[in-house]
């Protein structure tokens, strides 16, 4: 076996690139639940390609035939219902994960120096999840699929001047048809998915560069033994490599649960008006997007003016990008922070939480200024970001990682 990777190494960096980023990676030891996100993340984006395979071979991309042909994967195809249930489930499943990964930076401040590449990295891909999810909602071509991308593209229209016009260019055609179900099968299959495989790529390449921040938000390569080691580290593998197990294992439990009972859960995995097909004579009564969208969907819909909304709806995503220029604050972990930024914490979680919601319902006035006061609450958040370092004088951080 070692002369067989000794012939290997001699052609290709296998053992230096295990070493570097498994075997010789120094995790800090006190990693707690939320670092199985990351790996969970990763679980998923394979679970979405392979099936995602699976589904492309009997599925149709042309507006006369998609609905049909996923009828025929849920009826006809061996085991066709339980690949399709694993992409849709796996789809609510990506978003549940990747909200907590990105909450846990958010706590624990592994967005400020030196990871704000890997946050850049990060938002860039939750840009093109977005993407890839919106374009794979068409291709069912149900009523929700149809009536949701006919709104949300024609957004676009809501800019001064040039906006039909991009909108058209959008669509390929004046109304949502088969061209757009074409391009958006196109996007969603190939294009989309290689980006975001290379992002992920770039994502840990940039965390292996200034290694990974912790619960504690103590840089642990500062304190090195007489071989470089960080004192506070362990190799990834095998210890964390077996401990993020223990993560797959206890989601895979609540992943089968939801494919197996409960795979439209209760409308909000798949929507009820979905199982129709569409019909471009037929507008919904009620059109909302899937339940990871509503936030910004709220956003969106308590703006009066159309392009304002848009501008806001957007702003609500780019204000991510810039959390690591935004907090100013010298500690990084929640756990040193002040009492002002745990209530600040407190107060954006009800709010992406409440917009989720609101998003979902229809727009009456109570709910239109429901959605008014959390969109205010939610960019109060960031635009208050800059003070928060003023309050984080209390608590002494520690030198080292406390692992109990
Ligand atoms: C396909 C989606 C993603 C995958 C596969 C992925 C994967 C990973 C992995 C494996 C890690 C190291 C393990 C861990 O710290 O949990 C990590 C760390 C990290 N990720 Fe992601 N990630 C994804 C999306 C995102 C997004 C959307 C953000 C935020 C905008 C983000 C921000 C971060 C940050 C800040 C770290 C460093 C955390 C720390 O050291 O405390 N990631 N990611």
């Amino acid at each position: 076996m070692s002369g067989f990777v000794d012939w290997i190494d001699d052609r290709f960096p296998l053992t230096k690139v295990w070493n570097e980023h498994l075997a010789k990676y120094y995790a800090p030891k006190n990693f707690n639940f939320w670092y199985y996100f990351g790996s969970l993340a990763f679980l998923v984006l394979i679970n979405q390609l392979l099936t995602g395979v699976w589904l492309t071979m009997s599925y149709k991309p042309d507006a006369a035939l998609a609905f049909d042909s996923v009828e025929y994967i849920m009826r006809d195809v061996n085991w066709g219902w339980l690949i399709r249930y694993m992409h849709s489930t796996g789809a609510s499943a990506f978003f549940i994960v990747v909200y907590l990964h990105m909450f846990r930076g958010l706590i624990y401040g592994s967005f400020k120096k030196p990871r704000e590449l890997v946050w850049t990295f990060g938002m860039l891909i939750f840009l093109a999840l977005m993407a890839e999810a919106f374009m794979g909602y068409l291709l069912p071509w149900g009523q929700m699929s149809y009536w949701g991308a006919q709104v949300i593209i024609s957004l676009f229209g809501a800019i001064p001047y040039y906006g039909e016009d991009i909108a058209l260019w959008i669509r390929g055609d004046f109304v949502i048809s088969d061209a757009t179900l074409n391009r958006f099968f196109a996007f969603h299959v190939i294009a989309v998915p290689l980006v975001l495989v290379m992002l992920v790529f770039l994502h840990i390449v940039a965390l292996h560069k200034v290694g990974s921040n912790n619960p504690d938000g103590v840089e642990i390569k500062k304190l090195k033994d007489a071989n470089g080691v960080p004192l506070d580290g362990i190799p990834f593998h095998p210890y964390y490599s077996v401990k993020d197990i223990v993560g797959v294992v206890v989601f895979l439990i609540v992943f089968c649960a939801i494919m197996f009972y409960v795979p439209e859960m209760g409308g909000y995995f798949l929507e009820h008006a979905n199982f129709i097909p569409a019909d471009p004579l037929k507008t919904p009564e009620h059109i909302a997007p899937l339940w990871y969208f509503t936030p910004f969907y709220a956003i969106l819909r308590a703006v009066p003016d159309k392009f304002l909304g848009v501008i806001a709806m957007f702003g609500a995503i780019i204000v991510l990008f810039l959390m690591p220029w935004l907090d100013r604050g010298k500690v990084k972990s929640i756990r040193y922070r002040s009492i002002v930024f745990k209530v600040a914490v407190a107060v954006f979680v009800i709010s992406f939480t409440a917009l989720c919601w609101l998003g979902m319902q229809a727009a009456t006035p109570t709910n239109t200024m429901l959605s008014r006061v959390f969109s205010i609450s939610y960019f109060g958040f960031f635009f208050l970001m800059p003070f928060y370092g003023w309050f984080d004088r209390n608590k002494e951080v520690p030198e080292r990682v406390t692992d109990k």
